[in-house]
């Protein structure tokens, strides 16, 4: 798609596009309603198309949706309110990471966030709700999945049908987080 020649604009309608980013809120209440293989293959297309360091693609996910594993991944994690009828489990991916000592941080982390934010407003788009939980107990998912030492669990994502309405989540004063070419 041609973004320099507004093809991307036209084919969303960039208003669209926006109010689905701002309209996103956290959904921790679902309906049980089954998330079919064809959504869940979009909602996975859609995740791993986000920005990656040096496209490593440091990042495994699981999908899980059979209901006995659904529990028994609830059971240790005390972050995950509702039962949802899908959770992904969102890992780092130790040994495709990037070393790079000038960055003092795993960048695979951030780049498994990024994946998360895409999957979750790519939900938000197909009508579904969701909520990152980060909450849970690491060995114990790792141990249930059969995850091999270097896909480390950093959030289990929990998808389905809002069973209530969405409520806009409060933010701080735009003001206070955000300055203008020098912070003071
Ligand atoms: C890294 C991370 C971990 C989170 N862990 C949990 C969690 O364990 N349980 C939970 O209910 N919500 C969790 N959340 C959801 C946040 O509470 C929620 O995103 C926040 O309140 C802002 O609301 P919003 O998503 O509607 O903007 C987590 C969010 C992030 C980004």
């Amino acid at each position: 798609m041609d973004h320099a020649q507004g093809g991307l604009v036209e084919s969303t309608g960039s208003e669209g596009l926006l109010r689905l980013l701002r309209e996103r809120s956290v959904v921790r209440r679902y309906t049980m309603e089954p998330v079919d293989d064809a959504l869940l293959d979009r909602l996975l297309d859609v995740m791993v198309t986000a920005p990656t360091a040096a496209n490593k693609q440091a990042w495994g996910f699981m999908a899980v949706r059979d209901p006995r594993s659904v529990r028994r991944l609830r059971a240790f994690a005390p972050g995950m309110i509702g039962l949802p009828p899908l959770v992904v489990v969102a890992c780092f991916d130790r040994a495709r990471a990037t070393r790079d000592d000038s960055v003092p941080w795993d960048a695979g982390m951030l780049c498994v966030a990024m994946a998360v934010e895409n999957l979750l407003l790519a939900a938000h788009a197909e009508g579904l709700g969701g909520c990152p939980v980060g909450s849970f107990r690491r060995v114990a998912v790792q141990q249930l999945l059969g995850l091999p030492p270097h896909l480390e669990p950093l959030l289990l994502v929990a998808l389905g049908r809002p069973a209530r309405a969405l409520e806009p989540t409060r933010r701080r004063p735009r003001e206070e987080v955000i300055r203008y070419e020098t912070w003071s």
